[in-house]
């Protein structure tokens, strides 16, 4: 079956990016020229994805109001000839069909993911989380529908990580089943070393079957009392099959300000308006370092 949907959690409180996110939602902070929810959206849209839900929370409304027109201000950009301008926002706007729903409360990642049992319907469904920004040549997310189209099961992004950060993460227990995607037959979020299954931790995208819906709504809440959607993904994998892709390409954790920095920078040197501009002031700076 074909994956046409998209979840990308994004009611998190920003607590490692204050006191910026009091006011401003992390995910509306701009790297280079956008805000990093976009850098999300347009990987789905890549991947063929049509229909977006964010799951919001009372403080992010500015993510609604950035992906609707603007008419007083494309008025504006149209009278004084701002051509990019004008289409970049209107881009924005036409990226993909958007619908948002509320977590009413702060409940942990599985219990904003269930928020989108509605949308989902009965398809396989993206999630990707709003943290976890990629740069990739294939977008990531296009990476796992590929091997959940190929063998028609639930997939999860992973790349090894050390041992000493692998306790943020989730573990997962694989299996080799063709090049870079495994089999999956366990996970645990953020495990103790002696909980450790492998280096392989599972970084924001996910292909899920609707059967996690069933299973989040009986899930206790696990590490730091919140509903985790990796308790969830244990009970999917005992279940039915679930794969791992080894997945190409760059992940940033933008929750945080130094992962935030280095995105921006990456994307900054990818971007025709700065590229030039940034290469000689990093030049410059290193001489004075
Ligand atoms: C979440 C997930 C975790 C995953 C991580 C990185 O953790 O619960 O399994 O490894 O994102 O994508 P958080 O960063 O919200 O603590």
């Amino acid at each position: 079956m074909k994956v046409k949907k998209a979840v990308i959690p994004a009611a998190g409180l920003g607590t490692r990016m204050l006191p910026a996110t009091k006011t401003v939602p992390k995910e509306m902070l701009p790297m280079v020229d956008k805000p990093a929810i976009q850098y999300i959206v347009e990987e789905a849209v890549a991947a063929g994805i049509e229909d977006i839900l964010i799951v919001t929370n009372r403080a992010k409304s500015a993510m609604d109001d950035y992906f609707d027109y603007y008419p007083e201000l494309e008025d504006r950009l149209n009278a004084s000839r701002k051509e990019r301008e004008l289409a970049e926002v209107r881009r924005a706007a036409d990226l993909a069909n958007i619908f948002y729903v509320r977590q009413k409360e702060t409940k942990g990642l599985g219990h904003a993911i269930w928020r989108a049992k509605h949308f989902v319907g009965d398809e396989p469904f993206a999630v990707l989380l709003g943290d976890d920004i990629m740069r990739a040549k294939t977008p990531v997310i296009g990476q796992l529908i590929q091997a959940a189209e190929k063998y028609q099961c639930s997939a999860v992004g992973v790349q090894e990580v050390s041992t000493e950060s692998i306790s943020r993460y989730s573990s997962v227990k694989v299996e080799p089943l063709e090049s870079n995607v495994f089999t999956v037959s366990d996970v645990v979020e953020k495990p103790l070393r002696e909980q450790i299954f492998s280096n392989y931790a599972i970084l924001g995208r996910y292909v899920l079957y609707p059967c996690i819906f069933d299973i989040l709504e009986d899930l206790k809440p696990g590490v730091g009392g919140e509903i985790q959607l990796t308790d969830g993904l244990r009970q999917l994998c005992q279940r039915k099959r679930m794969v791992a892709v080894d997945f190409e390409g760059r992940r940033y954790d933008t929750g945080n300000v130094t992962g935030f920095l280095e995105a921006t920078i990456d994307f900054a040197l990818d971007h025709p308006l700065t590229e030039k501009w940034l290469k000689a002031y990093i030049k410059e700076k290193a001489k004075e370092l």
